[in-house]
């Protein structure tokens, strides 16, 4: 490892009170992309990332649901790095601060500065946020009476506590913001930091509390617990061995190179974590970046509110790689941005399904028809289209790596698309398959061919940090998939052109990204607003609808077999679902009848199955039903459904797939 180059990227560490949003999950997705893309360019990576399990708010949030602090977010921390593992996050570490390798340490920290005189200990009165685990003086209250950072309630708390001296180190720091521009990033949020907080004179932070139990103990005087701050923090050092007998990651990845937040945390991160390093003479982290919002149409996510989305969901069904880039390419870092499923579901269809799905699958479908699959020699005569494109091809690394360097990560994506849609130009100028026509052009149409898989092996390599699925999936079809070829996969592979071998043989396989039907996407609501966001529990429900249509009471009268053969009974697939406006028990359902055609069913199940349950099922169906309108919607036909006597309702499905339109005789 000698000589190699390093980088230490972090991100916040979580409060696992609940389940992540999408907003949690923007964080950590920037910083995997960072990371795997300095790993790629050759660096030695540390990236780390971890939950914040102390404080007042778990300990709430661990009572109000009947559990032991403990076990409450042992549960939720295992469910946290199902996401990272589902989203492909790449961290080297994990740290809990609940762990012994965390707190012990922690605890050395606050008696090092009680010792040395930067902790004494006083008497706090003053107002707390427990949500942000914050202190406020009256006088920075919003409208006198809530946080100014989260605008909830605050509580009036007056109790015997330890303080840091910050007013020791707030010279210091001011002059280390000043000089060095990198430290804070965006450089606007520098300002805000110098003006909102250290021109106006830092006060001394309380970091210390009485009146709970759940946190670390202040190992000489252990009926104080220290401020979850403090203890979190730390984290970035602990995980290192801090502290501990063996600091060799320490001296290796130490000070941070890129700490990363979000700008509602920056506070903590840009002014008492300095601070606090300053006081244990440990070198500042480089860069402290300060990310923008991901916010919804109408504003932010909350769980009060009941709207947030959530990512393991939406990787589920729109799979991590097309999450991942919507969240890196739609959002300039830095920024706030908005998240709705119609951008989502635009970014996957025109970037992914038409630029980048199609390039690949037109290319591999014309090597296969001319070439038998077999990927052809390139004339050594060049036209003006192949130095251009492999002129491109070769500034684009080296373009986006500055991207990179600068943090702006959207910007990379957008050059490397350049790229994508270059070669789909290419293919437009080149026109193949005139050239296919004519036996005089077959040396002309192996160039072209051989040009654009070039491109896509570049465009391959370079799509790992963001997309780290895709380019196995591009590997496989473009023969470069077994470890012999892995010389053509990597950073240095993108020096030269031509590293993929004329006689590989390329297979095409399922398109990438299919794409996708907005409306039906919208419809199916699986993150419509009526669904993933789910509402407030006074909005559910309230007033008696009238019985559900296709839910109908039993025959009394025998029938013959003739009149039964008069229903038209089928296999349906629901494709779409979502509610029906003013109507608590009715869901509008798309089914897919084979051969003709989609129709379109109320049915009254409104109550028993969530639209998302429904899509992709496939249900009995009554075909030859007079259509009927409820609500005003029409409705063609009915779903067979079954009712007990309490009530609980089992649409008839079938045992094992039929195509859609089969008959049920
Ligand atoms: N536990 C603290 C961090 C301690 S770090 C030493 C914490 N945790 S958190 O779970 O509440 O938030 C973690 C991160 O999620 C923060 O960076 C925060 O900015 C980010 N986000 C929360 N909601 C967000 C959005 N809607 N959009 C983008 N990021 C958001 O704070």
């Amino acid at each position: 490892m000698a000589g190699k180059k390093t980088f230490y990227v972090t991100t916040p560490i979580y409060y696992p009170s609940n389940k992540l949003h999408i907003g949690n999950a923007y964080t950590t997705v920037l910083a995997d992309a960072l990371a795997r893309f300095k790993r790629l360019t050759g660096f030695e990576v540390y990236f780390l990332t971890g939950t914040d399990e102390h404080g007042q708010k778990i300990e709430r949030e661990a009572a109000a649901a009947g559990q032991e602090p403990q076990k409450f977010v042992d549960e939720i921390v295992t469910w946290i790095k199902e996401l990272w593992n589902e989203l492909d996050i790449s961290y080297d570490d994990f740290i809990r601060t609940t762990e012994p390798r965390h707190y012990k340490k922690v605890q050395q920290i606050f008696t090092r500065f009680y010792e040395q005189g930067d902790i004494y200990k006083g008497k706090y009165e003053g107002w707390y946020c427990t949500p942000c685990e914050a202190y406020w003086q009256e006088r920075q209250l919003q409208d006198n009476q809530n946080c100014p950072d989260c605008g909830r309630s605050v509580d009036l708390i007056a109790e015997e506590a330890y303080f840091f001296r910050m007013s020791r180190y707030a010279d210091r720091l001011l002059e280390h913001i000043e000089t060095n521009p990198q430290f804070i990033l965006p450089p606007s949020r520098k300002n805000e930091m110098i003006n909102n907080f250290l021109k106006p004179g830092l006060e001394d932070l309380c970091v210390s509390r009485t009146s709970f139990d759940w946190g670390i103990p202040v190992p000489f005087d252990p009926d104080h617990v220290i401020y979850v701050w403090l203890d979190a923090l730390s984290n970035y050092i602990t995980a290192l061995g801090y502290g501990g007998a063996d600091e060799e990651k320490m001296a290796r990845f130490w000070p941070a190179d890129l700490q990363l937040i979000g700008k509602d945390i920056l506070r903590f991160h840009a002014i008492y974590w300095p601070i606090f390093l300053m006081a244990l003479d440990l070198p500042l982290p480089k860069t402290i970046f300060g990310h923008g919002w991901l916010l919804l149409e109408e504003g932010k996510m909350s769980k009060s509110k009941g709207n947030v989305v959530d990512p393991m969901v939406l990787s589920g069904r729109y799979g991590s790689d097309a999450v991942r880039y919507f969240l890196l390419r739609e959002i300039p870092m830095g920024h706030d941005g908005v998240y709705s499923l119609e951008a989502l579901i635009k970014r996957i269809n025109t970037d992914l399904a038409n630029d980048l799905g199609n390039l690949v699958s037109r290319t591999l479908t014309m090597v296969e028809r001319y070439f038998d699959g077999v990927l052809p020699a390139p004339a050594a005569q060049l036209a003006e289209s192949d130095a251009q494109l492999q002129k491109l091809a070769l500034q684009t690394p080296a373009s986006m790596e500055r991207w990179m360097d600068e943090l702006k990560i959207s910007e990379a994506l957008a050059e490397l698309w350049k790229l994508v849609r270059r070669s789909n130009k290419y293919i437009d100028q080149n026109s193949p398959w005139e050239l296919a026509r004519d036996p005089a052009q077959r040396e002309r149409l192996g160039t072209v061919l051989y040009h654009l898989v070039e491109s896509i092996r570049f465009i391959g390599v370079l799509l790992g940090p963001f997309m780290p699925r895709t380019p196995e999936r591009i590997w496989r079809q473009i023969g470069l998939e077994e470890e012999a070829a892995a010389e053509a996969r990597d950073w240095a592979s993108l020096q030269r052109w031509g590293r993929i071998k004329p006689g590989t043989v390329v297979r095409r396989e399922e398109d990438l990204f299919p794409r996708l039907n907005l409306e039906r996407e919208l419809h199916c609501a699986l993150l419509s607003e009526e669904t993933v966001r789910s509402k407030p529990a006074a909005e559910q429900g309230k007033k008696k609808a009238e019985p559900p249509p296709d839910v109908k009471k039993e025959q009394s009268e025998l029938l013959t077999i003739d009149q039964f053969a008069r229903m038209d009974l089928r296999v349906v697939t629901v494709t779409a679902a979502a509610p029906v406006a003013g109507a608590d028990k009715l869901l509008q359902l798309t089914v897919d009848l084979g051969a003709e055609g989609e129709r379109q069913v109320v049915a009254g199940i409104a109550e028993h199955y969530r639209p998302e349950e429904l899509c992709g099922k496939q249900v009995l169906y009554v075909a030859n039903l007079k259509p009927v309108k409820l609500r005003g919607v029409l409705s063609q036909g009915m779903l067979l459904a079954a009712e007990d006597k309490q009530g609980r309702v089992a649409l008839t499905t079938l045992d094992q797939p039929l195509p859609p339109g089969s008959k049920v005789r």
